[in-house]
């Protein structure tokens, strides 16, 4: 090879990291803008009733601060460290799946009146929960690690959800607003036939 291809190479090399760099970085923070809180709450009014029970469920806030937010409970591996090439690769199409389905709710107008919403919440309650029932509620457990449960206070809760550990278990069975909570939602719709705002989702009495 003559010098001056020999140095072609290497610029080429050199363009072909730089580039490759920039395109991972960019697909990082794409993936986490569009799978932020403020994005799944604000980026479609179809998800204005799910955000308000969500803000009312057991995990929007919490005694110690630490919380969960959508794609903490509703995507593959978000909470169990997505580090390697594969996890976050499985990652990146459970969000292209997410995103085509909603895709695909909104242009069907799957939810286009609060009413909709609920009369649908029938099939898309058992969606969510069937998957999650398919890997065992890994998405819980990431956060939620059985064995390490402890509670000064109440000691028979974590000895009890030892018997869990290992074993196929539903926990939205007993725990049912751990991700939505909606009775009020429910309750205004009916009342004002539309969504309450967002905002209001804390003023009533703590809950
Ligand atoms: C702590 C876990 C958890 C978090 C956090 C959570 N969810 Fe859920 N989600 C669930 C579970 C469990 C179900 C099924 C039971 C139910 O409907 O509450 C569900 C159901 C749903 C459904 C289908 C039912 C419906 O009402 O249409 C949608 C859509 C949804 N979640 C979107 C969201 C969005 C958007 C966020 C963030 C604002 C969010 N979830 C936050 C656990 C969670
Ligand atoms: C991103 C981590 C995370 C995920 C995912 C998660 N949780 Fe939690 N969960 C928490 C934190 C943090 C708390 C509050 C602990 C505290 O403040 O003491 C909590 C609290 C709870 C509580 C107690 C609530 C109360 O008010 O006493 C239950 C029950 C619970 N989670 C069940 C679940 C279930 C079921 C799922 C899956 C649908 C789930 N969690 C998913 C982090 C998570
Ligand atoms: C058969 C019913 C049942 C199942 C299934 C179940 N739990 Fe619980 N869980 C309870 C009860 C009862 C409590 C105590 C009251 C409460 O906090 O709701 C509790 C409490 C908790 C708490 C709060 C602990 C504390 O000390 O405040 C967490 C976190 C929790 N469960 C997570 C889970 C997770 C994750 C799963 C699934 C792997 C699960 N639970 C399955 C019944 C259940």
């Amino acid at each position: 090879m003559s010098s001056r291809s020999k140095w072609g190479v290497f610029w080429l090399l050199v363009i072909g990291i730089v580039v490759g760099i920039v395109i991972s970085a960019s697909t990082v923070s794409v993936v986490q803008w569009a799978g932020s809180d403020k994005f799944c709450t604000t980026w479609c009014h179809s998800m204005d009733g799910v955000a308000y029970a969500w803000k009312q469920g057991q995990h929007a806030r919490t005694p110690t601060g630490v919380t969960a937010g959508c794609s903490d409970c509703h995507l593959l591996n978000e909470t169990n460290h997505p580090l390697t090439p594969v996890a976050y690769t499985q990652l990146l199409f459970a969000k292209a799946e997410a995103g085509f389905v909603s895709l695909i709710g909104e242009i069907k107008g799957n939810y286009s009146t609060p009413e909709k919403w609920i009369e649908r919440r029938k099939v898309t309650e058992k969606r969510v929960i069937d998957t999650m029932t398919g890997n065992n509620f890994k998405n819980c457990r990431g956060c939620h690690n059985l064995e390490e449960m402890y509670d000064a206070k109440k000691p028979m809760i974590a000895q009890f959800h030892k018997g869990f550990i290992d074993k196929p278990t539903n926990c939205v069975q007993c725990h049912k607003t751990a991700g939505h909570n909606y009775k009020e939602v429910d309750a205004y719709i009916a009342e004002n036939k539309k969504f309450p705002p967002l905002e209001d989702a804390w003023k009533a009495a703590a809950k």
